[in-house]
């Protein structure tokens, strides 16, 4: 297994190539099951997760395509064509490794009028349900049955009929399974309390470019109005968000001066709004985001919430740059019980953090240290990272496969603004 080793002080300076959004392309690639034409997706990135997902695809029968890039080149092209789907099982050993894998029971769902997925496990991050998938599908008219820990979810003879269902809890992956449910239903579907993610908005473009009939995008309140048959697109996956605003707190707590080239500023409202109020320089325009630093940092009180509120993908890397601020910060996690396991591992770096429930109080600034510490889960492992560019001496940072599964070339994107990374075999 690999590790990545740090060593901290340097500037980084320069600019970084913002990748295809993971989250964007985990709900864009099962599209393709909802058309017999062929799907071809744009700037895909090459994350094993994506590769994961692509895999669970040629298991339904689904063929895969990937057109030539030159290795060197970030994005990748790739078709998708469901012509004849020859299986609507997503198996255990699949989904155990992708908790995102349910997100092809709605769209099998609607295809073939069944679909039959294992129920994905707990995870690092707090227990993650899935009731509210099952409970918009049910809305819909589907029938749901748990059996030997698969969910097999079923539509009446004739396709599902559609319905209306009122989202309790706001959730990204519950609306993304019900939009791709809906598109092909009989009738008529209305989500209320809907997410309204930026990735859920790319959701509803492709799913528009394929014929789909949506109202309401960007909004929490979606009415769908059912089509016959959806026809092929090709479509550029949106920018990561979520990858920029990491680089952008790397850039930030290094003193740096970093472009992130295809950023959106507008898909990363609240993350920006607390760079600005930490007291980094932020300009933005068509192309991009530009990072700059110059003085000290600001404390500040920070909780996260559904879009457009502070993504709780951003917490544990906000985190690591709050260790330099002076003064003392409060970040609140409203989302997800059980996402600071980041907290002991800054610990271990010099970090003073203690944690009350869903509060963590980050006192600062912190004389960070390098350290060998352990990725717990991916914007975990991006926390140690950034605390790692600005720490005295060396890091190493070990189970680095969590950050495979979601930065493209994360090392080669660091040492292009600067920063002393590499890559090595673990002993
Ligand atoms: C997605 C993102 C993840 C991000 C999260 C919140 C992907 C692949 N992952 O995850 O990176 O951190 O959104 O922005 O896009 N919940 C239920 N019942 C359900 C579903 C969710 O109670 O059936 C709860 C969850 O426990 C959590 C909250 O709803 O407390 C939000 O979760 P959700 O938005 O569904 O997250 P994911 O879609 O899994």
């Amino acid at each position: 297994m690999d590790k990545l080793i740090i060593k901290g002080g340097n500037r980084l300076s320069g600019t970084i190539p913002i990748s295809g959004a993971k989250n964007a392309a985990l709900t864009l690639i099962p599209c393709a099951l909802l058309t017999e034409e062929p799907l071809t997706l744009r700037n895909l990135p090459r994350l094993a997760d994506i590769d994961g997902f692509q895999h669970l695809m040629t298991q339904f029968g689904v063929s895969t395509e990937i057109h030539g890039k030159r290795p060197e080149e970030f994005g990748r092209v790739v078709t998708f064509e469901a012509s004849r789907i020859t299986s609507n099982v997503a198996p255990y050993d699949l989904v155990r490794k992708m908790r995102a894998s349910i997100l092809v029971l709605g769209p099998m769902l609607a295809r073939t009028g069944e679909a039959t997925v294992s129920m994905p496990g707990g995870c690092a991050i707090g227990n993650r349900p899935i009731d509210l998938h099952l409970k918009a599908l049910e809305a819909f008219g589907a029938e749901i049955e748990l059996t030997q820990g698969y969910v097999k979810a079923s539509a009446p003879e004739g396709g599902l009929p559609g319905g209306d269902f009122d989202f309790p809890v706001v959730s990204v992956g519950a609306t993304e399974n019900a939009l791709m449910a809906a598109v092909l239903a009989n009738g008529t579907s209305r989500l209320t309390g809907a997410a309204r993610e930026p990735e859920i908005v790319d959701l509803c473009n492709l799913l528009t470019a394929m014929g789909a009939e949506i109202e309401g995008i960007g909004t929490s309140d979606l009415t769908i109005h059912g089509v016959k048959r959806l026809n092929g697109a090709t479509y550029k996956v949106m920018p990561d968000r979520i990858e920029a605003g990491s680089y952008a707190c790397a850039a930030a707590i290094t003193g740096g001066d970093v472009r992130l080239e295809g950023a959106r500023a507008g898909d990363m409202i609240s993350s920006l709004a607390a760079l600005r109020k930490i007291g980094i320089h932020v300009e933005d325009d068509a192309k991009g985001v530009t990072i700059k630093t110059n003085g000290a940092l600001k404390p500040v009180d920070l909780t996260t919430a559904p879009f457009p509120g502070l993504a709780t993908d951003m917490q544990a890397q906000l985190m690591s740059l709050l260790c330099k601020a002076e003064g003392t910060s409060v970040l609140t996690e409203t989302i997800f019980e059980n996402r600071f396991m980041h907290v002991p591992e800054l610990a271990r770096m010099g970090a003073d953090i203690s944690t009350e429930g869903r509060t963590a109080i980050v006192k600062g600034p912190a004389d960070l240290t390098g350290a060998e510490v352990m990725a717990t889960d991916l914007r975990a492992s991006m926390s140690l990272i950034i605390a790692a560019l600005a720490a005295e001496g060396e890091t190493q940072v070990r189970r680095i496969y969590h950050l495979d599964r979601g930065y493209e070339r994360l090392e080669e994107k660091l040492q292009l603004v600067g920063a002393d990374i590499e890559r090595v075999g673990d002993d």
